[in-house]
């Protein structure tokens, strides 16, 4: 018995129990084990940022456990257009009582001190550069089964982001995660682009970090957010940082090759690297909706 789950705004305060059984669930719907159980129940999804991954995959989650979703789509006509705030848009969506709003968000809302104005636990799908809990859970559960096929676990292994840690919320989470569940998280890219935690090693170049890491994760370039604060042309960018098949050849025949999507073809990675047969992406992406389903159903009660 686990105590009942708010909202997922982060790892802040979420236990690392919690997470494994976040995991096993995911299992067990991937091996086919769990069939659509809900009937009337509702995920409402309230995106205020570009997606396709994300909220493709919540909405085939859903479906797949049998919970009815709907989405509020902040570019099409809605209220915001007559000047209705994001906040009182989220606020009225949650009075329709809804099991659980899910949500992506820019970094100047409020989403905590929304959270504990509504009873509707909220799952962050996405806010600012602070965290990206849901894909970091589904790139792990990626790994974890890649690190059982080899014999392993995620414990003591090295995963070396590359580029704009600074401003990624997916990296935000793993840092968060890595102290949770036991690995180790590299960085190397332009100095502009770093994280400042204490939590991470740097390198000074992409080859060395490569011959550290047990996986290379790219991050998409979040140009959007960077202002005139940056250090680097996209093209100096793609000659140090960007992974390609001669990049490659530096990471362990046993390694893998992450990105969590878009990828910027051309500055973070060439197209070749997807064809490499230690490269995940695509399996993140499958990844991704047992997450999502496993999270839907915990919020819904599942496995308390
Ligand atoms: C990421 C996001 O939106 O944070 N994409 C995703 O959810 N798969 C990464 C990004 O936009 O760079």
């Amino acid at each position: 018995m686990v105590s009942r789950l708010n909202s997922l705004l982060d790892f802040d305060s979420i236990s690392a129990t919690r997470i494994h059984s976040f995991f096993s669930l995911a299992e067990k719907i991937k091996e086919g084990k769990m069939q659509p159980r809900y009937r009337g129940e509702v995920a409402a999804l309230m995106f205020f940022e570009a997606s396709t991954r994300t909220r493709l995959s919540f909405e085939t989650a859903a479906a797949r456990a049998g919970i009815g979703s709907f989405y509020f789509d902040s570019g099409a006509k809605s209220s915001l257009e007559k000047g209705e705030t994001v906040e009182d848009a989220i606020l009225n969506v949650a009075a329709m009582q809804p099991h659980v709003l899910v949500i992506r968000a820019p970094a100047d809302l409020p989403l905590r001190e929304i959270s504990q104005k509504i009873n509707t636990p909220i799952i962050n799908a996405g806010w600012g550069a602070f965290a990206h809990p849901t894909q970091a859970l589904l790139d792990m559960m990626t790994l974890r089964e890649a690190w059982k096929v080899q014999g392993g676990s995620e414990q003591g292994k090295k995963i070396l982001i590359v580029g704009d840690l600074k401003f990624s919320r997916v990296a935000s989470s793993h840092i968060q995660l890595s102290q949770m569940l036991g690995y180790q998280v590299g960085q190397c890219g332009p100095e502009s682009l770093l994280s400042d935690s204490p939590h991470v090693q740097t390198f000074k170049s992409l080859t060395e970090g490569l011959r550290w890491a047990d996986a290379v994760m790219a991050l998409r370039v979040q140009f959007e957010r960077h202002g005139s604060n940056v250090d680097f042309s996209k093209e100096t960018y793609r000659q140090q940082y960007g992974l390609n098949a001669v990049s490659m050849a530096e990471l362990s025949k046993n390694g893998f090759i992450m990105h969590p999507g878009p990828i910027n073809h051309g500055i973070e990675m060439e197209s070749e690297v997807l064809a490499d047969p230690r490269c995940l992406v695509l399996d993140q992406v499958k990844h991704g909706v047992y997450i999502r389903e496993a999270l839907l159903r915990s919020f819904l009660g599942e496995g308390e």
